[in-house]
């Protein structure tokens, strides 16, 4: 049994004539880290939002094709049990902001209290978010009062608070300092060694190419390229594509091209995998 699947799927917006997405089929599996790969416009939000069911329920305009979760037809769930199995994370970190609370602390705990959660229950997961996000400072500050990359670390702390089994997190790390990036993809590891599924829109592909499994590569609408995260992220079509490939892929490809290095198809992704390569080399 499939967990997740699209089949055949196209989406038109209202009032618009092109396809935002075509014709895109793929399953994911439980467990695994998906990194979502495209040029600006390539249709990444788009597929993100057809997988919660924003489309067609919120977006309106014309889905076509076959979405199923868990054996179920997508559209067959009912929206609060959508929103229990899966934790979005807004490309835009204003938007995810409840409103209703006065601070940070509050805010981790909002999605809780909605569901009815104990309040001893709340009380520990809270603290535990909050060093996990390592919030402490900004606990008692109004969330309106954010930077936008704490918000973003606020807004994921609120997602895995209600421990969906799915996250989706669509540029998690656009406003977040290299330093807090990293902090979001250990969070991001954490949450794959207990059994989450991850669709991660994000363009720093060094960071994917360390923490993801699978990469699926969008362009014009399309998946164009997807597969296990070595066989994509060592392959130059991506470039073609609009999507990016690891600085130390592209140091190998030169190198080969300028014969430096012998002609190999499978190229080191991590500094890691580049050092054990050159060792081979040197043997
Ligand atoms: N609300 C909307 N109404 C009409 N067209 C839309 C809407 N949102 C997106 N589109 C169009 O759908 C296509 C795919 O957009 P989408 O936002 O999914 O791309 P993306 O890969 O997430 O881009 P980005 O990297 O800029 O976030 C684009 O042509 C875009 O203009
Ligand atoms: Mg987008």
């Amino acid at each position: 049994m499939s967990f997740l699947s699209l089949s055949k799927v196209s989406y038109t917006y209202p009032l618009e004539e092109k396809e935002a997405v075509h014709n895109l089929s793929f399953e994911f599996e439980k467990g695994k880290v998906y990194g979502i790969l495209g040029a600006n416009e390539a249709g990444k939000t788009t597929m993100c939002h057809i997988i919660r069911g924003f489309i067609p329920s919120f977006y309106k305009g014309k889905l076509e094709g076959d979405i199923r979760l868990k054996n179920k037809q997508l559209d067959e769930y009912k929206e609060g049990e959508l929103a229990s199995i899966i934790g979005y994370s807004f490309q835009n970190p204003f938007t995810q902001i409840s409103g209703v609370k006065e601070t940070v602390y509050e805010e981790i705990a909002y999605g809780m209290e909605n569901l009815g959660f104990p309040r001893q229950e709340m009380i520990a997961k809270v603290e535990e978010l909050i060093d996990l996000f390592k919030l402490a400072d900004l606990q008692d500050k109004n969330p309106f009062e954010l930077s936008g990359g704490q918000k973003q670390r606020v807004a994921l702390a609120s997602i895995v608070a209600l421990n969906p089994e799915i996250i989706i997190l669509d540029e998690p790390t656009s406003q977040l300092d290299p330093q807090s990036t990293e902090e979001i993809f250990s969070v991001i590891d954490l949450l794959k060694h207990q059994g989450k599924t991850v669709i991660l829109v994000e363009h720093k592909v060094d960071l994917l190419a360390e923490y993801c499994d699978e990469i699926i590569l969008m362009a014009d609408g399309e998946i164009v390229l997807s597969g296990d995260v070595k066989s994509v992220l060592s392959n130059p079509e991506v470039l073609k594509h609009g999507g990016q490939l690891p600085q130390v892929t592209r140091f190998f490809l030169e190198a080969m091209a300028q014969e430096k290095l012998k002609k190999e198809k499978r190229l080191p992704l991590t500094l890691d995998e580049a050092y054990a390569k050159l060792r081979e080399e040197v043997k």
